[in-house]
């Protein structure tokens, strides 16, 4: 007779739990890094370059010095007396922490300031006198390989031109041979523009040394404290186990807080050397002017296809713009950061890709803003590329999509550029997301309103994301291994504490962490507790970013359960007085084989080991587990979206989306869908508002809420989710993938294409995102494509 444990009464897997970390949110009461006031605490301001390009001639600080309150002023050259003028960037390169020779973007940290407050900090700032000498400024990668373009990296010995990266996968004969072969080549170019995560809460620190104890305690704004902490041993050479990084609750960072800033490093150096705590928190504008911008790549591709719509290769080169330092954070085997899962869920036998990546006088970009590393852009131009191809071979959309998939029976399947994916149902998902949005029938209104100059349209799109990085054997930052670990707790009175070596910035991991304990052990979801994000505490791990929490540190917690598990069996059969074979294990229970009445509850097994353990058995019920994934997790998504388009103004309005998300097995299926519905916001902004762009000097036009747009719930449409297809992922212990990006990822080009279609007829092939309207009724009334970066068209 069984006495398990209901998954939902417990809040384990299949509840849809509520958010426990939103309690103290909705309440203001979340613990932000400048909610932090320490004693004696001073305060730091960055003075930040106007010109994009420019030799410094000299720094002039005595005025900022002489003013009451201040308490030091930093230059780029008293950071070299230090060797800390400089730092190295995660991919391999360096980046200015203070400018020395030249500035290199609008908005690069050129002094700081350290006084009682910050407003008397900003004063001093303003009194620090620069003479620049400007030089010619680069906004493109059209520019940056220019006969005779100016050498952005003259500080780097080796670097002769812009050019940081030149680099190929593929199989290049192949592809040749394929495109030999076919009866048609499809071709488009794009741009996808510069973005921005724009977390609502930026970037900032406090820095506390203790010259007593010798000990640095910094309280920050980061994605993955542990990797902070070995940076600041690496860089400042200072002993690791004295430096403690401390992440608070974090307002979002969507990749935005992943990179080591300037302003970490001087709050740093400025409490070690002044022995006072040093706050620095940024403004929204430096924010936005400053810190990791995301994609702006031009792609270029073709695609070889047989007539009857089986594609037979597929060539793509990219042009990515880094900004003035290559600093965003990638495996350094991928070097333009898994551009190459492109065409990942179709079958295609023959693929090849070039990529090329270039210096700009702009903040450095190229951050994973919501995605691995450079997902966003292959998964974007894929399914822009499907839509070409389709038209151009006169196919159905979904006809086309559908014989191309990697078929259900075909896993694992090894992708044109070398990944294996691990396991989906795509066809399954397409037909779900056909039926929901009544695909057939609104072919047929679309048609009758085209007779009467009404101009609808649909979209779709389909992603695969490699979410999960490690594992270790292909992945490493650094150096440093891709893996990552929790850490179990639990008391005697059956509560227990986990600790990842993940850090949650509003996913909601408080939430899941817990539901994954009691689904392995029966403990009540409200009895567990979950922390984050303080070095000392939890166990080493890479931190959060490309949706790799679940399948990597939420793995983790699995496996740490099943070790505490373990214990607690040896513990039940002591008490049963029965051998440890005889020990059958139901939700939150173990039980003798031949007789099930007779059981203990896991709650009495953790008394028990502190009480009255075995002859023998090490006291206490606790461990740590380190997961390092065999492979990366597939999870698949359909978008579909339908818009009219009115062809007086070019405005665009969606009239339904659908979203048919397969993740695997959903922990949380309510965070889930806040997960999706996220995203798909993101997605739809970047389609119709979204773009950071600069002029031809580099003057960045949208450092502000007012140019650059957040869409709020008014403007933002509604979305109908479906979770009907469940694909468990083969590998993860509990069958999850990774779901927090797979929106943002997929669903921009779904509003694109479904804006392309809608124009048919027109001859337009392409609108480059944003989609404001004044494009939109340049490409109706001109009937030509409207490409490259709005609004001032600095890449012409
Ligand atoms: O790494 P990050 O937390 O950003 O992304 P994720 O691993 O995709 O997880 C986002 C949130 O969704 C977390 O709270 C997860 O535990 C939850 N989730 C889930 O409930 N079920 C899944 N199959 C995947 C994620």
């Amino acid at each position: 007779m069984s006495q398990a444990l209901d998954e939902i009464k417990i809040g384990g897997l299949g509840a849809s739990r509520k958010r426990v970390e939103d309690s103290r949110f909705i309440r203001g009461k979340g613990n932000y890094t400048d909610d932090i006031t320490l004693p004696g605490m001073l305060h730091m301001e960055i003075l930040r370059s106007p010109l994009a390009h420019a030799r410094i001639k000299s720094i002039d600080t005595s005025k900022a010095w002489d003013i009451p309150g201040v308490h030091l002023v930093l230059t780029g050259e008293m950071m070299a007396t230090r060797n800390l003028a400089w730092m190295p960037t995660l991919s391999y390169d360096t980046q200015a922490v203070l400018a020395t020779d030249k500035v290199r973007f609008q908005g690069q940290e050129v002094a700081c300031v350290i006084a009682d407050d910050p407003y008397i900090a900003k004063d001093a700032c303003e009194a620090i006198d620069v003479d620049y000498e400007p030089l010619p400024v680069i906004v493109n990668p059209r520019q940056a390989v220019a006969d005779g373009a100016p050498v952005i990296r003259d500080d780097k010995e080796s670097q002769a031109g812009n050019v940081i990266y030149d680099w190929e996968v593929g199989d290049k004969a192949g592809t040749d041979r394929a495109f030999e072969q076919a009866d048609l080549v499809s071709k488009l170019q794009l741009h996808y523009p510069r973005s921005h995560p724009s977390p609502i809460e930026c970037c900032g620190s406090i820095a506390d040394f203790n010259r007593a104890t010798s000990k640095l305690t910094v309280y920050m704004t980061t994605q993955a404290p542990h990797i902070i902490r070995a940076a600041v041993a690496l860089v400042a050479e200072l002993p690791e186990h004295m430096i403690r990084i401390i992440s608070p609750d974090i307002g979002g960072g969507f990749g935005n807080k992943v990179p080591v800033y300037p302003g970490y490093v001087c709050s740093i150096l400025a409490s070690i050397l002044l022995e006072r705590p040093v706050k620095w928190i940024e403004d929204k504008s430096g924010n936005l002017i400053s810190t990791g911008f995301a994609r702006d790549v031009y792609l270029d591709g073709e695609m070889a296809l047989r007539r009857d719509g089986k594609i037979l290769g597929v060539r793509i080169h990219t042009d990515a713009d880094h900004g003035a330092f290559f600093s965003d954070a990638q495996p350094s085997k991928f070097k333009i950061g898994l551009m190459h899962s492109a065409f990942a869920a179709y079958d295609i036998p023959a693929a090849h890709l070039t990529a090329r990546g270039t210096y700009s006088n702009k903040a450095p970009g190229g951050v994973a803003y919501r995605c691995s590393f450079r997902v966003t852009e292959a998964m974007f131009f894929q399914e822009r590329m499907m839509q070409a191809a389709a038209d151009d071979l006169g196919m159905d959309q979904a006809t086309f999509r559908r014989m191309n998939f990697v078929r259900d029976e075909d896993f694992p399947h090894r992708t044109p550029f070398g990944f294996l994916t691990d396991s989906g149902q795509y066809a399954k998902c397409l037909d779900v997301g056909l039926k929901a949005i009544d695909y057939e029938e609104f072919r047929r209104e679309q048609a009758e309103a085209r007779k009467r100059g009404r101009l609808l349209g649909l979209g779709i799109s389909t992603m695969t994301e490699p979410l999960g990085a490690g594992n270790s054997r292909e992945y490493d930052i650094l150096g440093i291994k891709m893996f990552d670990s929790a850490d179990l707790k639990v008391h005697m009175t059956g509560k227990a504490i986990v600790r990842t070596g993940a850090k949650t910035q509003g996913q909601g991991h408080e939430t899941t962490w817990a539901k994954i304990v009691s689904h392995e052990l029966g403990i009540p979801a409200d009895d567990i507790v979950v922390e984050e994000g303080d070095t000392d505490t939890a166990p080493f791990g890479m931190g959060t970013y490309a949706s790799r929490s679940t399948p990597v540190a939420g793995a983790a917690v699995a496996m740490v359960s099943r070790k505490i598990r373990a214990k607690a069996r040896k513990l039940a059969a002591h008490l049963l007085e029965v051998s440890e074979e005889d020990v059958e294990w139901e939700l939150g229970r173990f039980y003798v084989r031949s007789a099930p009445d007779r059981g203990v509850t896991i709650q009495e097994c953790a008394m028990a080991a502190y009480s009255n353990m075995p002859d023998g058995m090490e006291p206490g019920l606790e461990n740590t587990a380190y997961y390092d994934p065999p492979n990366l997790t597939w999870p698949f998504a359909v978008y579909i979206v339908t818009v009219e388009v009115d062809p007086e103004t070019g405005v665009w309005d969606v009239l339904k989306m659908v979203a048919v998300d397969d993740c695997g097995v959903r922990i949380n299926p309510m965070i889930v869908e806040g997960q999706i519905m996220g995203g798909l916001t993101e997605a739809y902004a970047m389609a119709n508002m979204q773009f950071i762009t600069f002029d031809a000097d580099g003057n960045c036009v949208g450092s502000n809420y007012m140019d650059y747009l957040l869409p709020s719930a008014w403007e933002t449409p509604g979305f109908e989710l479906h979770s009907e297809v469940v694909t468990p992922c083969p590998h993860h212990p509990i069958g999850a993938k990774g779901i927090g990006e797979c929106a943002a990822v997929g669903g921009p080009a779904a509003f694109v294409n479904a804006v392309i279609d809608a124009l048919s007829g027109t001859g337009v092939r392409n609108i480059d995102m944003p989609l404001l309207p004044d494009r939109v009724w340049e490409a109706i009334t001109y009937r030509r494509d409207v490409s490259g970066a709005p609004p001032v068209r600095s890449d012409d």
